[in-house]
């Protein structure tokens, strides 16, 4: 009805799409998400993290034998960037499920096991029977959620709500960044306070309470991006290398170009180019090299060589004051990105690809918010 569309509008404010809304919106998203549990004072010992949600069971979850991240789509890969920071600050061994895949395999959960379930809607089929059959395994279950009183809210024993405000687009975009941001909270929440990590989490806090004001930074790339979309709007694929704290964003940026502008789209991770991916390099296939400065820098710059040696058709993804370097190997179209913390530059880089996805599926026509085929809650197996 007119009504509805009235609503609609207001709802969206001055964008065209909710999926547009939520990118711009990141600035404000990830200051909610950490409102109140961040305290930074001028004593050093006053920078910590409170997440109210976890206090009681921080002491199981330390003592468990191994964290076990369960998702699915967009949450997976928001997992799977946190993953690095959690296995450094915890010691704990932490391994990777997709929801669905565990289920099928029955794989083993044991009681010495803490399952994390890390969920937008809370209300996802797959994750939720994982959820079921963790708990009979007898697993401490906690629940990363965007939706106050969800399934998977409700059914876990703990957990810790990501309030980036409701996401509407099917495309995942501001619940992303906040759920890797809440679980680098959660890495410094598990983490053990020892003097040798002391500069590292005060390093990570500072950076955390800083990337609102570097989001809204990356987010001036908007016009930059929309200029890539207009060049790549006709191609058939797109790869995207990443490795590191960056693999998460090469699958999670593939994934946003493939589910909206219906490119097909894949993210590999950089180590295993030479087993396969390699074969598919020539002057046509565009290709997007994440390399911005972490401890992987040096390995993405070689990546980068070998790629222009096969005259890759390469778009790079480097820090601030980079593109030289980053070029010196070979022509290429360079994105500069800010450098903030390793484990929060995942933040930052999935914006210019979220960027990115959405101009080339407005400008190849398609539904931006609703894309065919999917829902945003996927509630069926
Ligand atoms: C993300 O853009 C996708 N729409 C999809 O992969 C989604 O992340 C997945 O279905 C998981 O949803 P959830 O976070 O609500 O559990």
């Amino acid at each position: 009805s007119v009504l509805e569309m009235e609503v609609e509008q207001i709802n969206k404010g001055k964008y065209d799409h909710y999926m547009q809304k939520e990118i711009h919106e990141q600035p404000d998203s990830l200051t909610t998400t950490m409102r109140g549990r961040l305290i930074r004072g001028d004593s050093r010992k006053m920078k910590t993290v409170l997440l109210g949600g976890l206090k009681d069971h921080l002491k199981t979850i330390r003592r468990s034998r191994r964290i076990v991240f369960i998702g699915c789509g967009t949450s997976y890969n928001a997992a799977l960037a946190s993953r690095p920071i959690l296995e450094e600050l915890s010691g704990i061994p932490v391994s990777m499920e997709i929801a669905s895949d565990l289920w099928d395999r029955q794989g083993p959960i044991y009681r010495e096991d803490t399952a994390v379930f890390v969920s937008q809607s809370g209300e996802t089929a797959d994750t939720l029977l994982a959820l079921d059959y963790a708990r009979e395994n007898g697993a401490l279950c906690v629940g990363i959620t965007n939706t106050v009183g969800s399934s998977i809210a409700r059914k876990t024993h703990c957990g810790v709500h990501i309030n980036a405000g409701a996401e509407i687009g099917v495309a995942s975009t501001k619940a992303y960044t906040s759920q890797i941001v809440v679980m680098v909270m959660l890495a410094l929440a598990i983490g053990s306070d020892t003097i040798s990590s002391q500069k590292k989490r005060e390093d990570i806090i500072d950076g955390l309470l800083d990337l609102p004001y570097k989001v809204k930074e990356v987010l001036k790339l908007d016009d930059e991006m929309k200029d890539l979309a207009q060049l790549l709007i006709d191609e058939q694929s797109l790869l995207v290398f990443g490795r590191g704290y960056n693999y998460a964003t090469a699958l999670e940026g593939a994934l946003k170009v493939k589910e909206v502008s219906l490119m097909h789209s894949e993210g590999i991770l950089a180590g295993e180019m030479k087993h396969g991916p390699l074969a598919l390099v020539d002057e046509n296939l565009p290709i997007v090299v994440i390399a911005t400065r972490d401890a992987c820098f040096s390995k993405q710059q070689s990546v980068i060589q070998q790629l222009h040696a096969r005259k890759g058709r390469l778009i790079v993804m480097c820090s601030k004051g980079d593109a030289a370097s980053v070029s010196s190997s070979g022509s290429c179209r360079v994105i500069e990105v800010p450098q903030v913390e390793d484990c929060l530059q995942p933040v930052i880089n999935i914006v210019p690809l979220q960027l990115l996805a959405y101009h080339l599926t407005v400008l190849r026509g398609h539904n931006v918010d609703q894309p065919r085929n999917l829902a945003k809650s996927v509630t069926t197996q």
